[in-house]
């Protein structure tokens, strides 16, 4: 297949990576959300976008969205980044809030990135800390699987980022092509 466009939105570079490990496994361009340009999604067969969670949306893809009325091919496959480990419902529910006003049929697929405070800007840091803090009085079993990463991470530097989360978009993509 030609002309396969993958877009990324990342803060802290896990998306990026990820971009750039798609980039080694099949023919594409890869472009920064930011840098998307008219003619590039107008010419696209295919759009893999990936970008990273931030509060239940993902960088970037409000970049994208606007451009989408563009694009005349047939695959639209969005991953989300986030670090939380995967779960089901919560991954169900961005799916639904992501792919809208997108092409029937995208697909979406989640991928899990980073988490650093010490690597973070001030707000972010400072706004990830008192959620931290807020969450550490909850009850165990009030806690969702986010919450436990966060806690577990606390002050350290956590990278998830593993290529097995993108088997399951090579796959997609063989089938698509
Ligand atoms: C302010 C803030 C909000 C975040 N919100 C979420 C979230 O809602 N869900 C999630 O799984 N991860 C969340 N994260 C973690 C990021 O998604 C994670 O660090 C990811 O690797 C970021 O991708 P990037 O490195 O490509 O920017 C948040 C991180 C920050 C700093």
């Amino acid at each position: 297949m030609k002309n396969i466009l993958v877009i990324y939105g990342s803060k802290y570079g896990s998306s990026e990576q990820y971009a750039h490990m798609i980039e080694k496994n099949i023919k594409c361009k890869t472009v920064k959300a930011e840098s998307i340009t008219s003619d590039m999604i107008k010419s696209a067969c295919m759009l893999i976008f990936i970008g990273g969670i931030y509060a239940g949306k993902l960088k970037g893809l409000d970049a994208l969205h606007k451009k989408i009325h563009l694009f005349n091919g047939n695959k639209v496959i969005l991953i989300a980044v986030g670090a939380s480990p995967y779960d089901e419902s919560a991954v169900k529910h961005l799916r639904e809030k992501c792919t809208k006003g997108f092409p029937e049929g995208t697909a979406f697929f989640y991928a899990r990135g980073s988490y650093n405070e010490n690597g973070m800007t001030f707000t972010d840091r400072t706004m990830c800390r008192m959620l931290r803090k807020s969450i550490s009085k909850k009850a165990p079993d009030e806690l969702e699987p986010w919450m436990i990463a966060m806690l577990e991470a606390g002050e350290n530097s956590c990278s998830w980022v593993n290529e097995s989360y993108l088997q399951p978009v090579y796959t997609y993509i063989k089938a698509a092509q």
